[in-house]
């Protein structure tokens, strides 16, 4: 297992280039099961978990080549319909599968996906909208097996809580399903909006995209001859980056990035104290004389990403003053907080909020990633720590952050990626 060795304190100084967002690769990866086409992706992150899904494509029989940043998928190979434990169990977000080969199969066996270390994550809304579309569903053997022999039938599916792959799967079974389907309550995601696009522009109709409430006419059956796309940048990626920025003092410039899907972030950082310049495609983040406490409540999007709550922990440690931070979404995405505590951190815990009291000194330690976002949280926390900081268990960071420790070193941070025990 690798680790990364960081040398705090770091001022960072330059540019970092976003990747491709990994949420969205995900769900247009799984899209490709529609396609009676060779479909191109462009801009996908180098990331484990882009990788495994690919790896569970081939399983299934398609073929998945790779030219310069381009993919290219070619689902008309497909003879599998089993995705299985072995593959499912690395990457939850496997799931993702069960709606395009039911649809395009009429049946298929995935591998219940099991929890994570941040919750239990139930799919029990994604079955549930599948069933509502006519499919049959049984667990059997810790596995899903779903039938629609008669094919997916359009209906009105509302889904009681916001879920950003329950409404990629049920958008991706309504695009082949027979009529209308309406999602109400759907997430607004921009990875789920640009999954919409992308079948919008090859031959889905698709009403209401970015809204709550997206109405899909299915092509009851007639594969897609889906267009090249190039995949969003990551707003979690990015928005990562700048508290880099923000928690080292620095001014850090990151190009090829969306400001428009990190809106709940900025705020939160000027707020903060932080002055950002923002063009079309790139944001500057410069220091704040003094780091103001926050109060941040995690919600779907356009509010405040969950994906962001660790990390602005951390930079809440260099605020002055008392900063609370409310998860909503999961039920344990604290995981970091132990860990930040190790290295000074004063951060109280109570159900699912912490108090953060800062300005608090953070000095280097070892630590142990848990789960991605809260590695992330660790690496920031190292920036601003004194001495060394060995960041154990970064195969949680590799799973979402493409180049994480070239991209530091290339503004200025002193970090080494080192196999453990050597
Ligand atoms: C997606 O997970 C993201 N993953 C997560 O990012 C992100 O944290 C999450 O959305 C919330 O924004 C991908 O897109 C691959 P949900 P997802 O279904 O779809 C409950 C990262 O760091 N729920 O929107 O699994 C669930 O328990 C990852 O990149 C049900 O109760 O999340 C949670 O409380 C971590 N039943 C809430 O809804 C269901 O059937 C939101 O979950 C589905 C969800």
């Amino acid at each position: 297992m690798d680790y990364l060795k960081i040398k705090g304190k770091s001022s960072l100084n330059g540019t970092i280039k976003i990747s491709g967002a990994k949420n969205a690769s995900l769900p247009l990866i799984a899209m490709t099961i529609l396609a009676k086409n060779n479909v191109t992706l462009k801009n996908l992150p180098s990331v484990a978990d882009i990788k495994t899904l690919l790896k569970l494509l081939s399983n299934l029989g398609a073929k998945c080549s790779f030219h310069d940043d381009k993919v290219l998928v070619d689902t008309s190979t497909m003879n599998e319909t089993k995705a299985t434990y072995d593959i499912v169990k690395t990457m939850r977000a496997s799931i993702l599968v069960l709606g395009p080969i039911l649809a395009r199969f009429g049946h298929c066996e995935v591998s219940l996906p099991g929890g994570c270390a941040i919750g239990q994550r139930p799919i029990d809304l994604h079955l549930k909208a599948l069933e509502q579309m006519g499919a049959q569903i049984a667990i059997k053997a810790g596995y899903i097996e779903a039938r629609a022999p008669q094919g997916l039938k359009g209906c009105e599916i509302i889904f009681d809580k916001i879920t950003v792959t329950g409404s990629a799967n049920i958008i991706m079974a309504a695009a082949l399903a027979e009529g209308e389907t309406t999602i109400i309550n759907a997430a607004r995601e921009p990875e789920v909006v640009q999954l919409c696009e992308v079948l919008n522009k090859s031959g889905v109709k698709i009403e209401g995209i970015g809204t709550a409430v997206l109405k899909i006419h299915g092509t009851h059956g007639k594969l897609l001859n889906i267009k090249e796309f190039s995949i969003i940048p990551d707003r979690i990626e990015a928005g990562t980056y700048l508290c880099a920025g923000a928690i080292s003092g620095s001014e850090l410039t990151l190009t090829d990035v969306e400001p428009k899907h990190l809106g709940a972030v900025i705020a939160k950082l000027e707020e903060m104290g932080f002055r950002l310049e923002i063009s079309d495609d790139t944001i500057t983040i410069f220091p704040a004389k003094e780091i103001k406490p926050v109060k941040i409540v995690t919600q779907e999007y356009p509010a405040f990403p969950t994906d962001m709550q660790a990390q602005f922990m951390a930079l809440a440690t260099q605020a002055e003053g008392v900063s609370i931070i409310e998860e909503r979404l999961f039920e344990n995405r604290f995981m970091h907080v132990s860990e930040l505590q190790r290295m000074g951190a004063d951060i109280s815990l109570n159900g699912h909020t912490a108090t953060v009291n800062g300005k608090t000194k953070l000095s280097g330690a070892d630590v142990m990633a848990t789960d991605l976002r809260a590695s992330s949280a660790l690496v920031l926390a190292a920036l601003i720590a004194e001495g060394q900081t060995n960041v154990h268990r970064i195969y949680h960071l590799d799973r979402g952050y493409d180049s994480l420790e070239k991209k530091l070193r290339a503004v200025g941070v002193e970090v080494q990626r080192l196999k453990e025990g050597l």
